[in-house]
């Protein structure tokens, strides 16, 4: 990590904007290898500063969290932010955090969000193959040929050029069950229920890749990559 203006560690993390920064150096007691500055200038190491005797927040962020149901996978969107359950301070920073993909309003369950928009773009793409668990209640009970068709790679969803990928259904009881997919593509699940003349009423992602939210109350989040 190189050196870099305090005032745009400040503004980049979110703590204050560039303009603000002078005023912001005044209040708090932001410290260089423990030594108290007031310059916005001044150039220092990520690892050197300290604010209020804290270290700074990481130069990027990744976190995992499990996501309640009510929140919105947007930034401008009129309904409640999954980004409010965030420190505010991170709402601020530059660049922002983003979902990796989205989860419905009313689907709950594990969900990555991630400042890197290298990592974000690698873990979006077509082409990941990123295996997504989620546990489904059906408004009706199987009817018996859902887990051959989901596997078969020749499910083609209404308004798709390509059929789904093979996907992996297990079923807990008649009306609850696990399915694995490696796409993301928008509303796949409800979609691949509604071919089959079914209902989701609940959708929990209980894995994301190798990320489960089993250990994480709904809206907590843990940090991943400090
Ligand atoms: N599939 C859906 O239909 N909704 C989600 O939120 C995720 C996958």
């Amino acid at each position: 990590m190189s050196s870099k203006r305090i005032d745009a560690f400040l503004s980049k993390l979110g703590y204050c904007t560039r303009g603000e920064a002078k005023k912001f150096m005044k209040i708090h007691e932001v410290c260089v290898d423990e030594k108290r500055v007031y310059q916005p200038s001044i150039k220092a190491l990520h690892s050197a500063i300290t604010i209020d005797k804290e270290v700074l927040d990481p130069e990027t962020i990744t976190i995992l969290m499990h996501k309640p149901s009510g929140v919105v996978c947007s930034h401008d969107d009129s309904g409640k932010l999954i980004y409010s359950l965030l420190p505010s301070q991170w709402q601020y920073r530059n660049p922002k955090l983003s979902t990796v993909g989205r989860l419905d309003r009313d689907t709950t369950g594990a969900i990555l969000l991630t400042d890197d928009g290298e990592l974000n773009h690698k873990l979006t793409s077509p082409r990941s193959n990123i295996s997504k668990v989620y546990k489904v209640t059906l408004a009706h009970p199987l009817k018996g040929n859902e887990g051959d068709l989901f596997a078969s790679g020749t499910l083609l969803l209404n308004g798709e050029e390509k059929p789904l990928l093979s996907a992996k259904l297990t079923i807990i009881d008649s009306t609850t069950v696990l399915l694995e997919i490696v796409e993301g593509k928008y509303h796949q699940v409800k979609r691949m229920f509604g071919a089959v003349e079914n209902r989701v009423v609940a959708l929990h992602r209980v894995s994301f890749d190798k990320y489960s939210v089993e250990d994480l109350d709904e809206g907590q989040y843990i940090i991943l990559n400090q």
